[in-house]
């Protein structure tokens, strides 16, 4: 499976913050937002991963991350020159994905829960169709809304509906057989002008293809899109991360853990950082595992 981190938008909620830099690599907690996402699509065991941000930020992007090769990885980037919306990252990424499968990972989207690895390996295996992933929120109107039958299957789906037939939020994380390209190609635009990743599920719902999977309770998917969202995002990483000592979205634990690099790899990523509490983290974590 083919992976994709949609990294897009003017961030323009979070001005002037997102005035001269890019959302997703704003600091949540200790590392940068798009850390999360990345960290994501490394548990679902997906090494090739193509990012795609701004023209302006994408700079900025290949500085950071370059071609994956650090962390075990085949990082490529794509820009999208203008917000036309998400379904877009498909044909920005049609080359990308090739003949396999994909995964769509929004790079503001914030994922945190128990066994979470094996959910997303589960859920990777065998994709027909797509797989969603939903989330109870007492504010549903601000997302894509999930209605589901008693076996899983999604029955219905919408955006930002004004009344919403269920509190299940659709994150932004998606699986998707390797016809989501043709599907996209597709599409047509919305009244704003942009493809929509609600119109090419509803394709799947369409068909009987679309499965939504629920992260319950003791799940975490936080919201980054406002100054105190952000916050509270960076606030809940810190409160974790003190009190038990471990690390969220630390690529380069992933990574190792995973088995995409070896413990001496892993140790001269964190040297490189040794100034930082995180960088002397990832040396402490190489050692214990190495
Ligand atoms: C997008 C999608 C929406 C989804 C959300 C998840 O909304 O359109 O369906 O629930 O991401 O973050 P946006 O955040 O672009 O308004």
């Amino acid at each position: 499976m083919k992976g994709i981190i949609l990294a897009g938008g003017s961030g323009s909620r979070l001005h002037p913050m997102t005035l001269a830099m890019s959302k997703q690599l704003l600091p949540v907690g200790d590392k940068p937002m798009v850390y999360y996402p990345l960290s994501v699509l490394m548990l679902a065991g997906i090494r090739e991963i193509l990012v795609v941000s701004t023209p302006a930020d994408q700079p900025h992007f290949r500085a950071l991350l370059g071609d994956g090769s650090d962390l075990g990885l085949a990082v490529d980037h794509a820009v999208q020159p203008t917000p036309g919306g998400l379904a877009q990252a498909f044909l920005i990424g049609a080359e990308h994905i090739g003949h396999d499968p994909a995964a769509l990972v929004l790079g503001d989207n914030i994922f945190h829960g128990p066994a979470f690895s094996d959910l997303l390996v589960e859920n990777a295996k065998n994709v027909d169709g797509c797989v969603l992933f939903g989330y109870p929120v007492t504010d549903p109107e601000r997302y894509g809304v999930g209605e589901t039958d008693s076996t899983g299957r999604l029955v219905s789906i919408e955006e930002k509906p004004a009344r919403p037939r269920s509190n299940r939020a659709i994150t932004g994380l998606y699986f998707y057989a390797n016809d989501v390209v043709d599907l996209a190609r597709e599409l047509t635009p919305s009244a704003r002008g942009e493809l929509e990743i609600t119109d090419l599920n509803r394709r799947y719902l369409d068909q009987g293809r679309a499965r939504l999977v629920d992260l319950g309770r003791g799940f975490a998917w936080l919201d980054t899109g406002t100054p105190e969202s952000l916050l509270q995002a960076g606030e809940y990483v810190q409160t974790l991360q003190s009190r038990q000592g471990v690390r969220i979205a630390c690529v380069e634990e992933v990574a190792l853990r995973m088995g995409y690099i070896d413990a001496d790899s892993c140790y001269r990523l964190g040297a490189r950082m040794g100034n930082s509490d995180y960088g002397r983290y990832v040396m402490a974590i190489a050692r214990e595992l190495g």
